[in-house]
């Protein structure tokens, strides 16, 4: 049978997981994950409290450890992510506002440096938007200003002219407050040719809530000249599954892969990890799971087969 990642391939697109170091020393995980998928996202080891965990000391190890596999697999990787007020080392808090800007920049100088070339997006900016549509008050926001946005995307094309530059949220997966900020930011980008190429619409969707507006919504931003990809896909249940529950769950997961290739510019599909075994949706939603398309045991769940069927295959 043809895998997630050679039925989207054929279609022009990518299907692909997100990865955490400690997980690779499971066999049946690193099995399913290098031959599964064609992409795969760092989910953990790029961010700032890792790759920077004082000022202008870098460390690559952990991350660089991901994308050897991907290579030795022939997958793609996203890298994710560059500027986020989480995961984010202590010391940066306690920079001084006049010097921040440069920070952020040598920041990001210094991780698109190391990963040029083997990379295929980079989630420049991630979560800057509140539910209403204002900007999140992160320290970036507040010390540097509305600008750290642009400036970011503009250090990161100064570094690699060639991979491809994320905004990266959620809950901007329907049209509403959030997706009309993001919207409306990469509209003045492109009119003032600040170097941005895609949007990335998490997707952490609630089972039965897959917005009705996706489709559309993927349109407008690619209205605009824009890529869209879906980036960190998982679909969250009240525990314990049910069948009823499994069967909604796979229209569901129908829905987002059909709206993906109903639309010529939305590039590919993430899941958050593949196996309910890795999720990070019970820790932090006590109560709720099983959200991918594998049970804990890596079995498929009725959510892979309807994958399977949407990018066309049996
Ligand atoms: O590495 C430490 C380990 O040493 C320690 O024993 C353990 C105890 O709690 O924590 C470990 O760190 C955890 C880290 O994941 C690595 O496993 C952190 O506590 C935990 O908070 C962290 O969670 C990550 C989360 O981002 C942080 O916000 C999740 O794994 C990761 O999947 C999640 O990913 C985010 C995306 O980056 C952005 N979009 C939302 C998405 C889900 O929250």
């Amino acid at each position: 049978d043809a895998t997630l990642g050679q039925l989207a391939a054929a279609k022009g697109r990518y299907f692909g997981s997100a990865t955490d170091n400690p997980h690779l020393s499971d066999p049946v995980y690193k099995q399913i994950l290098g031959s599964e998928f064609g992409q795969l996202t760092v989910g953990n080891t790029m961010k700032w409290q890792y790759t920077e965990p004082s000022e202008g000391r870098f460390d690559y190890e952990a991350a660089d450890t991901i994308v050897e596999l991907a290579e030795a697999n022939d997958q793609t990787v996203r890298g994710h992510t560059l500027v986020w007020h989480n995961q984010l080392p202590d010391w940066v808090n306690s920079v001084p506002s006049d010097r921040l800007l440069n920070v952020m920049r040598n920041h990001i100088t210094n991780e698109v440096t190391h990963f040029k070339g083997r990379l295929i997006h980079w989630d420049v900016v991630n979560e800057a938007f509140e539910e209403d549509g204002s900007r999140r008050q992160t320290v970036f926001q507040q010390k540097i200003g509305d600008g750290y946005i642009a400036e970011a995307f503009r250090a990161a094309r100064a570094a690699d002219p060639n991979v491809k530059l994320y905004y990266n949220d959620y809950n901007i997966e329907g049209i509403g407050p959030k997706s009309d900020a993001v919207y409306n930011m990469v509209k003045s980008f492109k009119q003032q040719g600040i170097p941005i190429d895609g949007v990335g619409m998490q997707a952490h969707l609630i089972l039965g809530q897959v917005p009705s507006t996706l489709r559309q919504n993927i349109q407008r931003f690619a209205d605009l000249g824009v890529d869209v990809a879906i980036t960190e896909l998982d679909i969250r249940m009240d525990l314990p599954r049910t069948a009823a529950k499994d069967a909604q769950q796979a229209n569901d997961y129908t829905r987002v892969v059909e709206a993906c290739l109903a639309v010529s510019r939305c590039v590919g599909i993430t899941v958050w990890d593949f196996s309910d075994k890795q999720s990070w949706v019970p820790s932090v939603f006590p109560g709720q799971g099983a959200a991918l398309p594998y049970d804990e045991n890596y079995n498929k769940k009725p959510a892979y087969y309807a994958i399977t069927a949407a990018l066309g295959g049996t």
